[in-house]
């Protein structure tokens, strides 16, 4: 058995609703689990979750390009942006993950609203060596430190070497890269030299749940951070005292 009931709380004499941190849950222990289903509870939870859209050359020069939402930037400077890439259904490895290896290099294109339908093209499973972004109707121009090129039409690009390769089990690799130079398109950027970025207006979408799921970023809300003495200002507001 891998999923315990946890203790029902919700009937009470007298009909109570359960408090909050009383509700009923269920325990998943992950041990002993398929694969199908540890992937189903851990991408319908863990959202969104970014896009990278992952253009590589194999080393006759031949251009890929697939997005990955196992994504995330795990360090500032150094800028270390890491991938989680699977194998195929039939076991064999995926494009990206054979060039990476190949050549050592990528570039991580960014994904917005306008490009999420062509983004979704490229996850066609083509035959190795089909250009995805031909497919999809889209261009590319040069980096400047990596061979593979960017996207044109996406909004930020990410130049990357990689360093390091860590194959969590037979079908799953993480990539681990080093991000060398970032591509932006001006009109996204309110001050250059300040670096000061335009976030809501690059309109970059994240991966949701189940079959297709995305979400926008454009429901924003702020919350300012405390310094202990702030916090200690406001904690009697916060708790009603
Ligand atoms: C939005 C989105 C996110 C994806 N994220 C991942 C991922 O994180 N890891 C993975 O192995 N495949 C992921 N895929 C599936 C790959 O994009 C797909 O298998 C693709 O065909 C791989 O192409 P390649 O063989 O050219 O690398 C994702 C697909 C989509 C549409």
């Amino acid at each position: 058995m891998n999923f315990i009931r946890g203790q029902d709380l919700s009937f009470r004499a007298g009909g109570d609703l359960p408090e909050a941190s009383e509700a009923v849950e269920m325990l998943y222990e992950f041990a002993g689990m398929s694969a199908k289903d540890t992937y189903k509870l851990v991408v319908s939870t863990i959202v969104p979750r970014p896009i990278a859209w992952v253009t590589t050359q194999n080393s006759q020069g031949q251009l890929n390009a697939a997005p990955y939402s196992f994504f995330n930037a795990m360090s500032g400077q150094p800028p270390i942006l890491v991938l989680g890439i699977g194998n195929r259904e039939n076991g064999e490895p995926k494009d990206t993950l054979k060039n990476i290896q190949e050549t050592g290099q990528f570039v991580i294109n960014l994904v917005n609203q306008e490009l999420a339908s062509a983004m979704n093209v490229t996850a066609t499973p083509f035959p190795y060596g089909i250009n995805e972004l031909e497919q999809a109707g889209l261009t590319t121009s040069p980096a400047q430190l990596v061979k593979p090129p960017k996207i044109t039409e996406s909004p930020v690009a990410f130049e990357c070497e990689l360093l390091q390769t860590v194959r969590v089990c037979e079908a799953n690799t993480i990539v681990i890269g080093r991000a060398l130079a970032m591509h932006i398109q001006d009109r996204y950027l309110l001050d250059a030299a300040k670096h000061y970025v335009n976030t809501p207006e690059l309109k970059l979408i994240g991966r949701m749940h189940g079959a297709g799921w995305y979400t926008n970023t454009s429901e924003l809300f702020q919350i300012e951070r405390y310094t202990v003495e702030s916090w200690e200002a406001a904690k009697d507001d916060q708790t009603g005292n």
